[in-house]
Order: C-alpha cells, then sequence, then structure tokens
C-alpha cells in the first residue's frame, strides 16, 4: 500500500512538471503569435549571458593552470629584463623622456576609435568584456591610444610642447599564440606629442636604434609614409581599383577587406596575397610634394646618423592611426620575411583631435620586449651576448646563530656604501656556503663565525688562492673597496 501511495504522489509531481511545462509553452507561443501580429514577423527570443561570478565559476582541486599565450616572468629570465629595464630607463631619459604609466583596463571605445574597425586587433583580438556596472572595457591592446586619452584627459596641451612619455608595462591581445606571438606581452614605448617635425621621428627612431644597439643587437628600421588623409584617399581608389581585379587570388579575409579595410591588405601574411601585393600600386608614388618633402626630410636625418634603412613600399601597420611616417625594426642576421618585427611606430597627427582634443601631431614607437628576450636568449647560446650579468664579487658566509645575525648588519652597512654582498642565511654548513660562491664565481668570500663576532673581525678569504687575512669589521667596507679597484 506504502509503496503504491510514493508512486501515486511521483506521478503527481511529474503530472504538475508536465502542466508547468505546457503552460511556459503556451505562453512562449502566446508571446510569439503576439510579436507576429505586432511586427509580423517572430522575433528569436535573446539568449541571456550569463557573467562569471565568484559563485558560479566551477573551482576543483587541480592545480590551476598558466593561461594559453600567458607566460610568467621567472628568475632564469630576470637577467635580461632588469638589462632592458635599466636600459629603457636610461635610454629614454637622455632623449628627454619622462616615465609615466597608464591603467591596463579602458573604456573599449577608446581602442575602436583609434586603431580602428577592420583590423586585426579590433576585430579578433581585443580583450573585451562587460564590467560589473556593464560599461564595456577592455585589457589595452597597446598604450598609443591610452596616452592620446591621458594627454587629453589632463589638458597636457597647455604644458610646453613637445610633451614626452616613456612607459613598460603588459598589454594583451587575443592572438594565436606561436613564436614571437603571446596573449600578454610587455611593450616598452616613448611618445612625443605637440611637434610636426621630420626630426620627432628621427629622434624616435634614434632612440630605437640605440636602444637594440646597446643591447647588442643589430638591426635595421624598415620605413615608408603614408601620407596624409588626402593622399591616401586617391591612393585607395586605385589600390581598390587592382585589388578589384585580383580578387580570386586573395584570401577570404582580404576579400572582405577589400570594401572593409583595404590598407590592411597590404598587411597580409598569405603567400597568395603576398604575391598579388608585388604588382600593387605603392604609395609612395601617390603623395603630394609636401608629404614627399617631409619623408625625404626624415630620411636625410637618418643618413645623418647613420641610422640603416630600406623603404618598404608595402609597409603599413596594422593600425589605421597612422599619418605620415611609418617604420619598423627588424633584426639584421635573419630574414626579414621570416621574423617578427622587434618593434615598430609611425607618426599619428590626427589622433589627439579624433578622440576629441585640440589638434595635436604627435608620433611614437615601441618595442615588444620578449622578442627582444629571444634574440638575446638566442646570442647568448651562440656565446654572442654582448653584455653579461652583473654579480657581486663577493659572497658573506656565516657559521653559528650570532654570525647569521651579525651578517644582516654587515650586509646592510655594505649596501649602504654601495658595496653588494652575494649570501645565503637559508644555508648553514660552511661547506655548502664555500660551494655556492664557487658556483657563483665571487672572487673574495666574507667568513664569520662565532669567534670573529666576539672579536669583532671577519676572514676574509680570496677564492682562487685560498689565501685568507683576518679584517676588523669597522674596516672590511674600505677592504672591500680596495679589492674592487684590483678585480
Ligand atoms: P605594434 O606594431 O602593434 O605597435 O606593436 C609593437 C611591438 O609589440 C611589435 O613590433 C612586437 O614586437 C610587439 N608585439 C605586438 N603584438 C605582440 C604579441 N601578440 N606578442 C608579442 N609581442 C607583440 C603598437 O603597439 C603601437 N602602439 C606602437 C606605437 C607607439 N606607434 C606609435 N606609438
Amino acid at each position: 500500500m506504502a509503496t503504491k501511495k510514493i508512486v501515486k504522489k511521483k506521478s503527481k509531481v511529474v503530472k504538475d512538471k508536465k502542466v508547468i511545462k505546457k503552460a511556459k509553452v503556451k505562453n512562449v507561443k502566446k508571446d510569439k503569435i503576439k510579436n507576429t501580429k505586432k511586427k509580423d514577423k517572430v522575433v528569436p527570443v535573446k539568449k541571456v549571458k550569463k557573467t562569471a561570478t565568484s559563485t558560479n565559476v566551477r573551482v576543483g582541486n587541480k592545480t590551476p593552470e598558466l593561461l594559453r599565450g600567458f607566460k610568467d616572468i621567472l628568475p632564469k629570465d630576470s637577467f635580461y629584463w632588469r638589462k632592458i629595464q635599466s636600459l629603457a630607463d636610461q635610454i629614454s631619459q637622455a632623449y628627454g623622456f619622462v616615465f609615466s604609466a597608464t591603467p591596463i583596463l579602458e573604456e573599449a571605445s577608446l581602442f575602436i576609435r583609434s586603431i580602428g574597425r577592420g583590423t586585426d586587433v579590433v576585430d579578433k583580438e581585443m580583450y573585451l568584456f562587460e564590467d560589473r556596472d556593464g560599461s564595456k572595457v577592455c585589457l589595452r591592446p597597446e598604450a598609443t591610444a591610452s596616452y592620446v586619452r591621458a594627454f587629453i584627459n589632463h589638458g597636457m596641451q597647455s604644458l610646453s610642447q613637445p610633451v614626452k612619455f616613456w612607459y613598460l608595462g603588459p598589454m594583451f591581445r587575443h592572438d594565436r599564440p606561436q613564436a614571437g606571438r603571446f596573449r600578454q606581452f610587455y611593450q616598452y614605448g616613448c611618445e612625443t606629442f605637440g611637434v610636426r617635425d621630420s626630426a620627432i621621428e628621427a629622434e624616435l627612431i634614434s632612440t630605437g636604434y640605440n636602444f637594440l644597439k646597446d643591447l647588442g643587437i643589430k638591426a635595421t628600421v624598415y620605413i615608408n609614409s603614408l601620407g596624409t588623409v588626402e593622399d591616401r584617399q586617391n591612393y585607395l581608389i586605385e589600390l581598390v581599383g587592382y585589388l578589384r581585379t585580383k580578387r580570386a587570388y586573395l584570401c577570404e579575409d582580404c576579400k572582405k577587406r577589400i570594401t572593409k579595410n583595404p590598407l590592411r591588405v597590404l598587411d597580409c601574411k598569405n603567400t597568395d596575397c603576398k604575391q598579388v601585393l608585388e604588382e600593387a600600386p605603392q604609395i609612395i608614388d601617390w603623395l603630394s610634394e609636401s608629404s614627399k618633402n617631409y619623408f625625404m626630410k626624415v630620411l636625410e636625418y637618418l643618413d645623418e646618423v647613420d641610422i640603416p634603412y630600406v623603404l618598404q613600399p608595402t609597409l603599413v601597420r596594422g593600425l589605421d592611426y597612422y599619418t605620415d611616417t611609418v617604420f619598423e625594426f627588424y633584426e639584421d642576421e635573419v630574414n626579414q620575411e621570416s621574423q617578427n618585427a622587434l618593434g615598430g611606430g609611425g607618426r599619428y597627427d590626427l589622433l589627439v583631435k579624433e578622440l576629441g582634443g585640440q589638434d595635436t601631431p604627435a608620433a611614437g614607437f615601441a618595442f615588444g620586449i620578449e622578442r627582444i628576450i629571444s634574440v638575446l636568449r638566442r646570442q647568448k647560446e651562440e656565446g654572442k651576448l654582448s653584455f653579461s650579468e652583473n654579480r657581486s664579487k663577493f659572497f658573506l658566509a656565516q657559521l653559528g646563530e650570532q654570525a647569521r645575525m651579525r651578517s644582516l648588519k654587515i650586509i646592510e652597512e655594505l649596501r649602504r656604501a654601495g658595496i653588494f654582498v652575494e649570501h645565503n642565511l637559508g644555508k648553514t654548513s660552511l661547506k655548502s656556503q664555500m660551494e655556492l660562491a664557487d658556483k657563483l664565481g665571487t672572487a673574495y668570500s666574507i667568513i664569520i663565525g662565532q669567534k670573529e663576532v666576539q672579536d669583532g673581525t671577519v676572514i676574509l678569504r680570496d677564492m682562487e688562492s685560498g689565501n685568507q687575512e683576518i679584517i676588523d669589521q669597522k674596516k672590511l667596507k674600505s677592504a672591500l673597496e680596495k679589492k674592487l679597484s684590483k678585480v
């Protein structure tokens, strides 16, 4: 009996569910019919997008993985990063750029308006999402647009011109990860606002070229001019005419680009498209007299400072905001066709006004740090790296609790005097500390044990000869300075 009752109850629930379902279906049908009557067509029911919240993300207990196309910067690479950061700081300052930083998250419209629809960056690669308040935001794919926004927002047109920035930070593009292409990558860049003069391009190119040179990277600048908007309009009529006659040979993307953004066809890496481009009209032939003169002056400056360049008529860059000069840096020893650019930039005289500011000419460049590091890593493997790791010549070894305490004091006293000492306070055996000092290639070890703590001395050991001397702790600084002047 009891079982029957339960069965009966169950079936009632099932029945109830059916009833509810039927009712829902009825409602939808009714709605659709209503809509049909009103507008004469069926309006598709909108799918409600679920936003991620901390409660609807499945967490599991597996160790979370690094996202595809993202990288950790590990201690093994810190040598390159520190060299690049300090050189970027030094060279930017020498050329008059001032360090600054803008946020990683910006209004999505900033990049859509500046980089342009029809570019790969905007159409395919932006990390675009809805913020909690519903606004459309984006992880910056580059920093130029952000600097234009900052220039306008902070009224910098009223400052003495040019206003010059430099920056180093992460950018985000949802590209297909491959060699030299990541979804998060770092750029070192410089931007100059407020002056239109060929000397500005020459200064930017010199900064970039000498940055690479000081890192020991021989590079060539590939350069072109896109002229003014009017120059480009005339050229585009010619280009579109040509591309239409070759439409059948172009990739699917480029077929669309003919009407959407024809200049982008010139960027295409597809081999068939590249072949079509060999015979395409070249923008340089469509430049007005004044655009040509402006460009010639840039080249003259480059000749004057001995910067090697190659005129590249198909170089248009992948972003829509450029006018006049555009350029890219390529490593010399590698075929330009098969490699990624180390950096690139150009003039963008219209962008400040387009984003709502006063008419302000501007130009800049940016390098991809990971690409530069991959060149340096290769050079290291080939024994061609032009700089070495700047490690201390001294190692401080300690034995016993009191010695370890005194060590911390000595490390700080020496640091204040500008002397850095390698050490490992985690190791307690003298043998293992000496092995480490040897591995690091330190010239001298400073040894401190219980007796030395009490005597106020240290033992200074020459790692090569094994000779040892006892030194008063108060005289350690001058003793090390003497040793430094000899090694
Ligand atoms: P860009 O050519 O798009 O220009 O990027 C500059 C550099 O960033 C490239 O030459 C490359 O080294 C590096 N890069 C770009 N995408 C990736 C990626 N997915 N993975 C690794 N590295 C990458 C700009 O971003 C402009 N804002 C440059 C500029 C500054 N123009 C005027 N001012």
